[in-house]
């Protein structure tokens, strides 16, 4: 698997022109594309960063990590995924990194998710739908989505992300109308962000099959 993942990654550098900020996203996957970016370092202004491990890691590579609010738009966003259907709808966030993974997607012009085969599904929601909430509303977030979902939503205990938030991940569910459920969820109050990346799909994927494949 890890190979299928270098594959991706490594094909997800031609994306990369002098002069760009980088939007960079959290994983394993992504782990080898900053280890790739290293050799751009001198021709790419810098990186706005998803997660503190995607940060620590372009830091060691002597790659600028920049704050988005200074970056604007940014022409490119990389980062894998856990699930990913045929229209490119993704579950993001098996990595706790999903708000801020979806701010930079939401920020960038084109998104270009990195994955091996496994994760490439028809319908959406075999991997427990990840969802970041404001502790305090963790029961409160938990009943709704069993109420409106009715998935089952395991607290991950021990978790805290980088915002200081908990998640929860939805068990059980098949997402049809992934649009809709994202759009629903984030209704909760105490919701912070859903790991469905519907609304704002990948632009491309590349699997990272031998050879790799551009979606
Ligand atoms: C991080 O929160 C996630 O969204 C990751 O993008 C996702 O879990 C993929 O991770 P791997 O590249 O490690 O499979």
């Amino acid at each position: 698997m890890s190979e299928a993942k270098k594959r991706a990654a490594e094909k997800a550098l031609q994306y990369v022109e002098d002069g760009m900020i980088v939007g960079v996203g959290t994983g394993s996957t992504v782990a080898y594309f900053i280890d790739g970016l290293a050799q751009f370092r001198d021709r790419i202004q810098g990186a706005v960063s998803s997660s503190e491990q995607s940060t620590a890691r372009l830091r060691a590579h002597g790659i600028e990590v920049l704050d988005l609010n200074n970056a604007g738009t940014l022409a490119l966003y990389v980062d894998g995924a856990d699930e990913c259907d045929p229209h490119k709808r993704l579950i993001k966030g098996g990595g706790a990194a999903l708000t801020r993974e979806k701010i930079i997607a939401e920020a960038s012009k084109v998104f270009v998710c990195i994955v091996d085969p496994s994760k490439r599904v028809p319908i959406l929601g075999k991997f427990p739908l990840p969802v970041e909430v404001i502790p305090m509303a963790r029961s409160l977030v938990a009943r709704e989505i069993l109420r409106m979902t009715g998935g089952q939503p395991v607290w991950r205990d021990g978790v805290v992300t980088d915002n200081g938030n908990w998640i929860l991940d939805i068990h059980n569910l098949s997402i049809v109308d992934p649009v809709t459920v994202e759009r629903e969820l984030n209704q909760i109050p105490g919701v912070v962000s859903v790991g469905l990346f519907a609304r704002r799909p990948a632009d491309v994927v590349i699997v990272g099959g031998e050879p790799p494949t551009v979606l």
